[in-house]
């Protein structure tokens, strides 16, 4: 029965595809006798109308999830040009400062110990050359410049001296040391060819766009337990090199954490940072956490315990606070709650309209 019934179903087969392939060419000859008798043709490219080209940049846009386009982002001068340099010796040395700060200048550092046993290259990501990784691109350009928060004009020194202080909690370098000199170095060199006063495309980090609420530690938490703390631990103390020299995965909180008077302290630069750059392996290209992820995450890790500092002399100019600058007193009447977790749009449109 079944061998007698393969022969039929294959001819079956066979007519059917015939029959349909007949149909098909029968209908693209009839579509072209039409098209021609109608006058119409195929578009020639040169004619094709700007709406449909339009249409397909949109198209392509919308595949492109980066946060910032791609296109004249800074990139820093060939590391292996460096030898070019008379001072080639320092910026080298400066380099190696940066990525590993906490081998020479850590708890254990070899040459001092003034710092928390943090890299500055844990901020300041591929020692300070990725596009919206806290790049060194502007440093360069815009020092020696007066800043708000000393309300003081600010050499490269001044302000290597404030991460030491802050970011890693810690002591200041002497100016003239090796130290100093080295990392001074190292970032002219990155920002050589930055014109003077410019601040190159993906310097810094990035804005992520404020939400309507404010930023919810609560939801941060599960945030953070799905996302980082594989990494960053769920006490939040990373993981430590086994001779306590450094860290494989920094600390977000605790006593080996940035102070409070940190910029990572601040909301903006937390969730921008993290937008961008976490969990490893994030860019501005491929960002993974949505903008309330961000906001929310930096919510959680900044409502823990962590270093203080005396801020008291910051800001001499109230008015100058940022709006996330979570500490009193204020030039507006929002609350120290609202300018740490937010929302900020009441805050920013009272600062506008009050400058009117
Ligand atoms: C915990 C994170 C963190 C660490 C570690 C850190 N920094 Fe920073 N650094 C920041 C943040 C945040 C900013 C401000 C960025 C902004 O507001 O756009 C900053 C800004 C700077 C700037 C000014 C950049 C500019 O364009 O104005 C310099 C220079 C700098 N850091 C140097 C260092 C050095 C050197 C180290 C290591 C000794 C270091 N930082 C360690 C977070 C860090
Ligand atoms: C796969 C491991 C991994 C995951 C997951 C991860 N991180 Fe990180 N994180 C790192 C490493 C490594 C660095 C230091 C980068 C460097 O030195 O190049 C870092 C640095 C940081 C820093 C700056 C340095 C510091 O300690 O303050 C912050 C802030 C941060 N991560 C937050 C987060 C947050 C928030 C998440 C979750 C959304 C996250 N990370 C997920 C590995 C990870």
């Amino acid at each position: 029965m079944k061998d007698s019934f393969q022969p039929i179903l294959k001819m079956l087969t066979l007519m059917v595809g015939l029959l349909l392939s007949v149909t098909l060419l029968t209908a693209v000859l009839i579509g072209a006798i039409v098209m021609v008798f109608s006058g119409g043709s195929l578009t020639p490219l040169n004619q094709i109308n700007t709406s449909e080209v339009q249409n397909l940049t949109v198209a392509v846009s919308e595949t492109y999830r980066g946060v910032v386009p791609k296109e004249g982002l800074w990139m820093a001068p060939e590391w292996s040009s460096v030898d070019q340099e008379p001072n080639a010796e320092d910026i080298k040395y400066g380099k190696e400062l940066v990525a590993n700060t906490a081998a020479y200048l850590g708890p254990n550092g070899k040459v001092k110990k003034i710092s928390n046993g943090m890299n500055c290259q844990n901020c300041h990501l591929n020692a300070g050359t990725a596009p919206l990784g806290n790049n060194y691109s502007a440093v360069a350009s815009t020092y020696p410049k007066v800043r708000a928060r000393s309300g003081q004009m600010e050499d490269v020194e001044k302000r290597i001296n404030d991460c030491f202080e802050r970011s890693l909690n810690g002591k200041a370098l002497e100016n003239n040391s090796k130290e100093m000199v080295a990392m001074v170095a190292y970032m002219k060199w990155l920002g050589k060819d930055v014109p003077k006063g410019e601040s190159p495309k993906g310097v810094g980090i990035y804005e992520v766009p404020f939400l309507d609420r404010a930023a919810d530690p609560v939801k941060g938490k599960a945030v953070y337990d799905r996302q980082c703390q594989s990494c960053h631990m769920a006490d939040g103390q990373g993981m430590p090199k086994p001779d306590k020299s450094g860290h494989i995965y920094p600390p977000l909180w605790g006593d080996n954490s940035y102070n409070d008077g940190a910029g990572l302290f601040r909301m903006s630069r937390f969730a921008g940072y993290v937008k961008t750059n976490m969990p490893l392996g994030a860019t501005f290209e491929r960002p993974i956490l949505t903008d309330e992820e961000a906001w929310d995450v930096a919510a959680y890790v900044n409502s823990l315990p962590r270093p203080k500092k005396d801020i008291r002399k910051d800001w001499p100019d109230i008015s100058k606070k940022p709006i996330d600058h979570p500490f009193g007193p204020f030039s507006d009447d929002f609350t120290e709650e609202q300018h740490k977790f937010g929302p900020f749009k009441p805050i920013k449109e009272a600062r506008a309209s009050a400058s009117k």
